[in-house]
């Protein structure tokens, strides 16, 4: 059963109140408490009409324990000697509901039935031709599309196939931004090498990395059009730091797609999973206890967000760096705009490819107003202060 709510009306009672979805469940059993793995008895099983001794599934109940651990909404209460698996990776048959396209790597969120993760989906390894059921090759879903696809959660969730169990193998898509739901989906089963790699605890935490360098880490994620000058700020920033004894490390967009990201090149895939990579890589510099300053385009919120929900919390620095599309275009340091225009380069940010603006950055940046060197000032008091 996953828990939909805790029944606490008050200290002499709790209670976890939800629909069991599979099996049977009868006072004195012993259960265990997932993904956390705690296990105890079931003390009571109360309804509106009394309490049981046995309830099945389909009913909804509301369970109470005979020990004191943690289980909160959305966690699972299951038969101790048969759980249901958890895991982050599974192949699902999805169907794809929405106007926009699937964004292959981009986090939307996935519920399954009260758990709630964020979830990114592969490129699909086939769509379905409902007449014929032939299957075909697709790199996106479309809508009313179904189709065949990778999906990792952020988080371990607890699941059955949908084969087994509707309530704990069915799951939607929503959008992190529109709160639209844009995709139905079931999954089929989960990915084995999601059981066999796990997490490894190292003695040095990222604290002691930090206290040895003596600063706080922060990730300065830099964002705006090409040529409005991220890197040369970025850089100046990073000059700045460096002379106050702090430990800093520079991640800048066109040395970066030299080497870690060479295969990648400007669709909306690539650039998502550009940033992707790259907030990866800011995260593990945290770790190792760094400034880090990073200095991409980032056009899409949604990625700009996720990276956001990878740093502890406070550590991400959003620095719109904001310099009007024509402005970045009559400097045109590089050249690029011009071959933008002349159709010699195909998505250009701002010209044939989209640049979504921050709406609450930690920082904005105005270039007209400000030279390079009262940028770097004003982000190195905000990141101090
Ligand atoms: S991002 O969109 O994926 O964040 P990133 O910052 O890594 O972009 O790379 C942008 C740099 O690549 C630009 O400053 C420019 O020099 C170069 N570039 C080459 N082609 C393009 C393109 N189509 N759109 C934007 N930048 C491009």
């Amino acid at each position: 059963m996953a828990v939909q709510w805790v029944n606490r009306p008050n200290l002499d009672f709790r209670g976890f109140s939800g629909q069991i979805a599979s099996g049977t469940v009868s006072e004195g059993d012993a259960v265990r408490v997932l993904p956390s793995g705690k296990s105890s008895r079931i003390s009571r099983i109360v309804t509106m009409d009394g309490d049981l001794k046995t309830a099945v599934a389909g009913q909804s109940v509301t369970l109470c324990i005979e020990d004191e651990i943690d289980c909160s909404r959305g966690d699972i209460i299951a038969a101790a000697d048969h759980p249901p698996e958890a895991a982050d990776q599974f192949e699902a048959k999805i169907v794809w509901m929405a106007e926009e396209d699937l964004i292959p790597g981009r986090a939307y969120l996935l519920k399954i039935g009260p758990q709630m993760v964020s979830a990114t989906v592969q490129q699909p390894k086939y769509t379905i031709n409902v007449n014929t059921m032939e299957h075909l090759a697709a790199k996106t879903l479309d809508l009313n599309a179904i189709g065949v696809a990778e999906i990792t959660t952020d988080k371990p969730i607890v699941f059955e196939s949908y084969e087994t169990s509707r309530a704990l193998g069915g799951f939607i898509l929503i959008d992190k931004i529109s709160n639209a739901t844009i995709a139905a989906g079931m999954l089929n089963f989960s990915l084995r090498r999601a059981q066999n790699v796990h997490w490894q605890a190292t003695d040095i935490s990222r604290e002691a990395h930090a206290n040895l360098k003596n600063q706080r880490p922060a990730v300065l994620w830099f964002t705006g059009l090409s040529g409005s000058g991220k890197s040369t700020i970025a850089n100046l920033v990073e000059k700045k730091l460096h002379r106050m004894n702090r430990h800093t490390f520079l991640l800048d967009g066109d040395n970066v797609r030299h080497g870690l990201n060479k295969d990648l090149g400007f669709t909306e895939a690539d650039r998502i999973e550009n940033i992707r990579r790259v907030g990866e890589v800011a995260k593990l510099m945290a770790d190792a206890g760094l400034i880090v300053v990073t200095a991409f385009i980032s056009p899409f919120r949604a990625e700009r967000q996720m990276v956001r929900g990878m740093m502890q919390d406070g550590e991400f620095i959003e620095i719109f760096i904001d310099t009007p599309l024509a402005e970045a275009e009559r400097r045109d340091v590089k050249g690029l705009y011009k071959k933008a225009r002349a159709g010699e380069l195909k998505n250009f940010t701002g010209i044939d490819s989209p640049y979504e603006a921050p709406e609450n950055a930690e920082l904005r940046i105005d270039t007209m107003a400000m030279s390079a060197e009262e940028a770097a000032d004003a982000i190195i008091e905000r990141l101090l202060s």
